[in-house]
């Protein structure tokens, strides 16, 4: 089947799934089995899981229930941009599956914040952490880019748990653009003063490794709660399937993913939440950049190919690692290999 097409079945049944309470409570029964050691409260919010779902697979919050259900210890959704957009051309959408990989040009397609706002504010509060995922509208001229997101923020504030200012999608022309630390910096300290809700930044893999922790490090002293490192690449040198447009999403980009987040947390492990994703396909890679730094972690592409139980089984092998490395919580094994480095 077309994969768009498969990603919106999977997304209507998983709509669906939820407005069953009985259903949704079978499903939850089976998929999201709790663990102890896998509990931890970051920036004063509870996540029974560090495994999250990543920004993309649920565009218009959709399916913000089922997501819990699942086993997923939250969920960002988005991007929405302040108006409703159709995104680009079909197709844009990609399977590679001798990789285990997937190239998307969507370009935020997405109904718009009015719409998102209704969805969610039925739900909101869920019992997990959920986080709206920003991006401009591509209509929106560069010179009022950062505009969008001070409109986004105060209509969205209501019906989250954090922000993230999404500033590295390959799909929307001139996005990366802003991923400067003049623009970083300008839109951090003001979006700061704009609400007390957590915000990340979400930087792309592509940049020159000191440019990429430069831009971190400027968020974070505009008052960024954390960085989620990294959004998909454009390195089509990364496989010989690729083409030459959308961004690479998978294994493929698994160990640049890795590094671009080791060299940031080389740097602000402690001083900031970070947040790891690209690529993560087992209990074991998750292991790895928890072990690097990162508090939290989401998934996309892996829970594409490996289906819809794959996240019990993250969930369940991650607090096997946890329990054989002899400790008692996940919050001990973050950033345990930089201080095994720095003695
Ligand atoms: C089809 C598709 C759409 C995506 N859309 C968004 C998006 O709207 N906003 C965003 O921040 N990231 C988006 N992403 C990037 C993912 O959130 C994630 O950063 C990236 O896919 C790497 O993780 P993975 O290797 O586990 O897929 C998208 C990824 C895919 C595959």
């Amino acid at each position: 089947m077309d994969a768009e097409r498969a990603h919106t079945l999977g997304i209507s049944s998983l709509a669906r799934l939820q407005s069953s309470p009985k259903l949704l409570h079978a499903v939850g029964k089976i998929a999201n089995k709790r663990y102890p050691v896998l509990h931890q409260e970051i920036l004063g919010l509870p996540f029974a899981s560090p495994i999250g779902l990543a920004a993309g697979l649920d565009k218009n919050a959709e399916a913000i229930e089922s997501w819990g259900a699942l086993g997923f210890g939250f969920a960002e959704v988005g991007s929405v941009t302040p108006l409703a957009q159709p995104g680009n051309d079909k197709p844009r959408l990609f399977r590679i599956p001798k990789e285990r990989s997937i190239q998307n040009a969507m370009g935020f397609n997405n109904e718009g914040m009015d719409a998102m706002h209704e969805r969610i504010k039925e739900r909101f509060p869920l019992h997990y952490p959920l986080g709206v995922n920003l991006g401009k509208n591509k209509a929106t001229p560069m010179e009022k880019a950062l505009d969008d997101y001070f409109t986004l923020i105060p209509r969205m504030e209501e019906v989250c748990d954090y922000f993230v200012i999404n500033l590295s999608s390959p799909n929307t022309p001139g996005l990366r653009e802003l991923e400067n630390p003049k623009s970083i910096k300008a839109l951090f300290s003001r979006a700061t003063q704009e609400t007390d809700k957590p915000i990340f930044l979400k930087i792309s893999p592509d940049n020159q490794i000191h440019y990429t922790v430069e831009q971190c490090a400027t968020a974070v002293g505009a008052g960024a709660s954390g960085i989620i490192a990294t959004n998909t690449s454009i390195d089509y040198s990364l496989t010989n399937e690729a083409k030459d447009f959308g961004g690479l999403s998978g294994a493929l980009i698994k160990e640049k993913s890795f590094s671009v987040f080791d060299a940031i947390a080389a740097e602000l492990y402690g001083k900031t939440i970070l947040i790891s994703v690209g690529g993560i396909d087992s209990a074991a890679e998750a292991y790895r950049r928890i072990k690097a730094g990162a508090s939290l972690v989401q998934v996309y592409s892996a829970l594409i190919y490996e289906g819809p139980l794959f996240i019990r089984r993250l969930n369940k092998e991650l607090a096997e690692l946890v329990e054989m490395s002899g400790l008692t919580s996940i919050s001990e094994a973050i950033g345990l290999s930089r201080n095994e480095v720095n003695l």
